[in-house]
């Protein structure tokens, strides 16, 4: 009998770009000819791919390396590695190898590709290997990976971030701004359409810069422009924006799009300009206004969400009034809202010093944000009700198995009561919308799924 496989099982912290990379992580596994894990318990082989934008992200991931320290007691054979976004980060490697000595491997967001080189690596080497690249060189093309189930695909498209928000850890961690060349993205998107994914998103921590350091130079809405033309793409969204390079061209090709989704996702970051300069973001509260006021006179039905955060050194209380002001006056249908979070080399890390708001102080501007949003969400969502759309099925929401969670492709959450023997997972289905709350709006299906348009990512419906 043959040897069985070796198991691996990655855990990601963070954004999409790190469940990408652990996409392209479990591809190369897969070729070396290790199989997926169900957990940690069965694995051979465990990475944990760990976010450093938050000390939260970084504590719930260095938390997790530290619960490892037992299993890899109990099961000598075990290797682990350590990865993504805190590996860049110098303090790291010295904290792994003086409190982490079970960890096996580190590199960094720069060198994922070679994950089947290091491996051999810590087979020979006695000691922790440590790979950490500080910048990226060549975008490699054509990796192998593994993508997560349904017929939604994240598709790199830039790489990095020079914007330097003085709070922001992420130029730091991702290294320079680094654009695919376009025809590698068209093909990668037509091959994916080909095999079913209909639901397609292009990433980047910053996507608005697209394109920039190219030759000859193209923007966003060239891309959008050129992957709209799959035939097989259904939904078409991108992630995330910088108010600062949203164009009024890219406006318009979204405004002019049926597959461009119409969410559009600006991060705000604050509402009062003096903080904003501080912060780096290159524009101020009239400008953004100015952007909002342009988006939602092209796309009425736009959705709009934005990030904010709170409590960034020397934010007065009139600072915070004139954020809680302009979400009013924007009314987002959602924000992600943050408490201001210290990361070691960013500039604001230094201002922290000195002009810190106290802690108590955070707490209940981040209440009374939320409480705010809350309030404009649910009215957001109560306009919903009677209205229809086609949402995604994405499977028996985990609360209620007798109702489909789905998704519009505004990337709202959409509940729906399952027909008993009916099977919609990863179908398209049009619905009314029949209530709403803060967080997800409940509709009912007013018709037929609609046809899958290619490839064999879907079960057949049961014939009637
Ligand atoms: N590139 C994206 C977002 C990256 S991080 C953009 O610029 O929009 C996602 C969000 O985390 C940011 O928008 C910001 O609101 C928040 N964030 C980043 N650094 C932070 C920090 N040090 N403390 C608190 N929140 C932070
Ligand atoms: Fe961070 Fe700013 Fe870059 Fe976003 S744009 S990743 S917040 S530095
Ligand atoms: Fe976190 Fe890195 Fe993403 S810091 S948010 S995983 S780019």
């Amino acid at each position: 009998m043959a040897a069985p496989s070796p198991r691996y099982f990655i855990r990601t912290y963070g954004c999409q770009m790190n469940e990408r990379d652990s996409e392209i992580m479990a591809g190369q596994l897969e070729e070396l000819g290790y199989e997926r894990a169900h957990g940690a318990d069965d694995a051979d082989f465990i990475v944990i791919n760990t976010c450093a934008v938050r000390a939260s992200a970084e504590a719930h991931a260095f938390g997790y390396i530290g619960q490892l320290k037992a299993m890899k007691d109990a099961r000598p054979h075990l290797k682990i590695a350590v990865s993504g976004c805190s590996a860049q980060e110098p303090g790291t490697i010295s904290y792994l190898k003086k409190h982490a000595s079970h960890v096996d491997l580190v590199f960094g967001t720069h060198n994922l590709h070679q994950l089947p080189m290091l491996l051999e690596r810590v087979d020979a080497e006695r000691e922790m290997v440590v790979d950490v690249w500080k910048a990226s060189g060549e975008v490699a093309e054509n990796l192998p990976s593994r993508r997560a189930e349904g017929v939604a695909a994240f598709v790199n498209i830039i790489y990095g971030c020079d914007k330097f928000c003085t709070y922001c850890i992420v130029p730091f961690t991702r290294g320079r701004e680094q654009s695919r060349r376009l025809p590698d993205i068209v093909a990668e998107v037509t091959s994916l359409a080909q095999e079913g994914f209909e639901d397609v998103t292009l990433l980047g921590q910053n996507v608005n810069s697209y394109g920039h350091d190219l030759e000859p130079a193209l923007d966003l809405a060239d891309l959008l422009r050129a992957v709209e033309e799959v035939p097989q793409v259904r939904w078409l969204r991108y992630l995330t924006s910088h108010p600062r390079d949203f164009s009024p061209r890219l406006i318009e090709t979204i405004a002019a799009s049926t597959k461009i989704t119409h969410h559009v996702h600006l991060p705000v970051q604050s509402g009062s300009s003096a903080v904003l300069r501080k912060m780096n973001r290159k524009y101020t509260r009239d400008q953004y206004l100015n952007l909002i006021a342009q988006v939602k006179k092209a796309i009425p039905d736009a959705v709009l969400t934005t990030d904010i955060i709170v409590g960034f050194p020397g934010e007065t209380a009139e600072d915070f009034e004139a954020t809680l002001d302009l979400v009013r006056q924007v009314e987002y249908d959602a924000a992600f809202t943050f408490i201001y979070s210290p990361r070691e080399g960013t500039p604001a890390n230094r201002w922290e010093g000195r002009w810190p708001v106290p802690e108590m102080e955070k707490k209940e501007r981040l209440n009374r944000l939320m409480e705010l949003q809350y309030a404009i969400s649910l009215a957001k969502n109560q306009a919903w009700i009677g209205r229809t759309d086609v949402v995604l099925v994405e499977g028996p929401s985990r609360k209620d198995p007798d109702v489909w969670a789905c998704r519009s492709q505004t990337n709202k959450v959409v509940l729906v009561p399952r027909e008993p023997g009916v099977e919609l997972k990863n179908r398209f289905i049009p619905v009314r919308v029949t209530g709403a709350r803060t967080f997800f709006l409940s509709a009912e299906q007013v018709g037929d799924p609609l046809p899958i348009l290619a490839g064999t990512r879907r079960v057949p419906l049961p014939v009637l």
